[in-house]
């Protein structure tokens, strides 16, 4: 049996040693990759098993099917907003799937090919991904929570040749038609995609339009875009999987940066699959047969990785579910899931756990169901408070695993490898200990590694293993410029933290303008931009300030241009849906504050940082760059009176150290 630290060790020492290993555990179609690992000659940057063959989809279906699973439930669906349970075995699913692939390709998409899906957690979603792997298409999920203007943006990013979206989602209390978002964003978008295709649902269809609505001015040529039927699709032939090499795209992911750009994480078919596959036997201690239960969105990476691709690659069981955890209909429905398919590992973010937790604090609910083959939670997506991970331990009474690992990953950095009979135990606030194939260090402003118990910048020596991000989507210098510049040879993860004397990780936060709304990363600096562009706004901050169930929420504070006379009211109201309109409602964005000035370092820098401290109630020490400190007691007034943050710290007085530093954009 191998072990946790015999496997690390490996890793680090002999990194393609180590992935060769764990690739030979998967079939590749063809050839073997040679090598296992290289460097692209124009950039430097890492690439994992070029020259094999092998395609992600026929890993995930073809080769179960063919090896006793094909009657095995492959993914169970459970959606409680539309009162819909369906389980889809081995085999059916790569029926649908090598179906949906066929009918795919009559509308022309090819190897190579970018797709856009644009749907909520329902199993033709899981198809759609499944069947343009199997052609080699390269499949862009869009979390159906985003408004048309970022759909636009990822349209015209990926230029995809088709978009697949459902007629609509099912929110809590209300459906939400997808059709008309999509042919908004097309009309924003200088793209124009080949065909739409759309999946009908009950309770909302669609009428399909003849064609799609007049563009957007633009310079440039657009055709035509058909608008077919999701299961005229699936009256195709079933076609084969098309082998791909090890560093082919399988799909791009966007997230948010610190600008209103999303970047675009490329995941390619080899490193994935040998990662993904590795990272459910030794991070979350799952057999195949067994059965995993994210609670998450299709749209975001841990429903890529740990819905979709992770279990189907293991052999395992999957459950999708369209729901939130709680209200639909009570808090009881994650605990309901897990008795009823016989969960084994349960993965969601804090926050679902904080709303459970408020809605059923003496966790009766749970009581109710047999949850005996529950063996971990697993929490990710935020940093999780040590209440909240106790009360689910005790509740549960299994072992919380509190992890590690962002969209750019794709996979666990910083864990409790469960797998590993070895691996130090999980403990209440860590996130635990860098997971094989990630040799993470802590370093100082200066890029130098610093001692246990010290925080600082937390990053990653290159390469890193398979699986993480090869680039950016059509933007190697921005990759370059974001993630490796500042200390070449390492990754840098935009996360502050330390590392204590045992060799525990603790994750602090974000050291950039990301923010973290109920797992959701949304970027303050694309929040700014639009608050921004509101008439009656000379200057703003958006700050993300902590709140009790999502961890952090949206806030802004506006300075009205001169001579304008809107109430306070009336323009937050304004901003709200400007944000709604341009990002989505998912962003929480619902408070905004006009103040009479901001504070700024005598360069003209908004002292960000310092400003959520303050609103935040935290200790602080005033930056000794401010341009007049009498601002923040102005608008610590202006918080407490419009009720918005902590705020209850007395206003820094003259007592409080004067910091060396400047807070403004950008600073830790
Ligand atoms: N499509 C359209 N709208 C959506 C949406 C979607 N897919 N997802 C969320 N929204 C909307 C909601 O309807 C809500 O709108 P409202 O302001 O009009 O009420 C808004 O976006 C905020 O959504 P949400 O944060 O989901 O709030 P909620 O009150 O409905 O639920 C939680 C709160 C905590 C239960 C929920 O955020 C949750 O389940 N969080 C876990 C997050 C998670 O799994 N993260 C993935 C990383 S692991
Ligand atoms: P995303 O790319 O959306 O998955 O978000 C990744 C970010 O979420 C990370 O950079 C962290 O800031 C945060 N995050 C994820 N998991 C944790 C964790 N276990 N503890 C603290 N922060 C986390």
């Amino acid at each position: 049996m191998p072990t946790y630290a015999a496997d690390y060790a490996a890793s680090l020492a002999d990194p393609a040693g180590f992935w060769a290993g764990q690739a030979a555990r998967l079939s590749w179609l063809h050839d073997p990759p040679r090598p296992v690992l290289s460097q692209d000659e124009a950039t430097g940057f890492y690439r994992w098993f070029r020259g094999g063959r092998l395609n992600t989809s026929w890993l995930c279906l073809d080769y179960h099917v063919a090896n006793g699973r094909a009657q095995q439930p492959a993914l169970h669906y459970d959606s409680p907003v539309t009162n819909v349970r369906r389980s889809y075995t081995y085999a059916e699913l790569l029926d649908l799937t090598a179906r949906l692939a066929g009918g795919l390709r009559a509308q022309g998409v090819e190897q190579g090919d970018r797709v856009i899906i644009y749907m909520p957690n329902m199993p033709e979603a899981v198809v759609a991904m499944l069947a343009c792997a199997r052609l080699g298409a390269v499949h862009s999920v869009v979390f159906g929570g985003f408004a048309p203007p970022e759909l636009a943006v990822r349209i015209d990013d990926a230029q995809p040749r088709a978009i697949i979206c459902a007629s609509a989602g099912m929110e809590i209390d209300r459906p939400i038609p997808y059709l008309p978002l999509v042919q908004q964003a097309l009309a924003l978008a200088t793209h124009r995609p080949a065909c739409v295709v759309v999946s009908q649902r009950d309770f909302c269809p669609a009428e399909l339009p003849a064609e799609a609505p007049a563009a957007a001015a633009t310079t440039l040529e657009k055709t035509e875009t058909r608008f077919v039927d999701y299961q005229e699709l699936l009256a195709a032939a079933p076609v084969e999987a098309v082998p791909v090499d090890g560093t082919a795209p399988l799909y791009i992911l966007y997230t948010s940066g610190t600008t209103g750009r999303p970047k675009g994480v490329v995941r390619e078919h080899g490193g994935h699959a040998v990662a993904l596959r590795y990272s459910m036997g030794a991070v979350f201690g799952l057999k195949p047969g067994e059965t995993i239960f994210s609670g998450s969105d299709i749209g975001w990476a841990v429903g890529h990785s740990y819905i979709v691709y992770g279990p189907l690659l293991l052999g395992a069981t999957t459950v999708l579910f369209e729901g939130k955890p709680v209200r639909t209909p009570d808090a009881g429905t994650f605990w309901r899931l897990c008795a009823d398919y016989g969960v084994n590992v349960l993965f969601t973010a804090p926050t679902a756990i904080r709303a459970i937790r408020k809605e059923d604090p003496a966790g009766q609910l749970a009581r109710r169901y047999d949850l005996s083959q529950l063996r971990h939670l697993f929490l990710a997506g935020e940093r999780c408070d040590p209440a909240t991970y106790d009360w689910a331990g005790e509740l549960l009474g299994v072992p919380v695993v509190d992890h590690w690992w962002q969209t750019e990953s794709g996979w666990p950095m910083l864990a409790s490898c469960v797998g590993y009979a070895d691996a130090p135990p999980p403990r209440a606030g860590s996130a635990g200990h860098p997971v094989p194939g990630y040799n993470l260090q802590i370093l100082d402003e200066e890029g130098q590694p610093v001692p246990a118990g010290t925080t600082g910048l937390v990053a990653l020596r290159l390469p890193l293993p398979p699986g993480c991000l090869p680039t950016l989507w059509h933007d190697d210098a921005r990759f370059q410029a974001a993630y490796l510049d500042q200390f070449p040879g390492y990754y840098l993860s935009g996360d502050g933290g330390y590392r204590d004397e045992a060799g525990y990780c603790y994750i602090m936060g974000r050291v950039d303008d990301v923010i973290n709304v109920a797992g959701h990363r949304l970027s303050t600096g694309e929040l700014e931009e639009i608050v921004a562009a509101h008439p009656a706004v000379a200057e703003c901050a958006v700050l993300g300030l902590h709140d009790e169930l999502r961890g952090q929420v949206p806030v802004g504070l506006v300075v009205l241009k001169d001579g304008a006379v809107l109430p306070e009211t009336a323009l937050e109201q304004q901003l709200v849906q400007l944000v709604r309109e341009q990002v989505g409602a998912v962003a929480c964005f619902r408070q905004a504050a006009v103040v009479a000035r901001l504070p700024k370092t005598r360069s003209g820098k908004i002292l960000r940082k310092t400003l959520r401290l303050l609103a935040d109630g935290e200790e602080f020490a005033v930056p000794s760059t401010i341009d007049d400190p009498a601002i923040l007691a102005e608008i610590r007034a202006v918080l407490l009176r419009r009720g918005i943050g902590v705020g209850a710290t007395p206003p820094p007085g003259p007592t409080l150290a004067q910091s060396a530093t400047s807070s403004g954009r950008g600073g830790a």
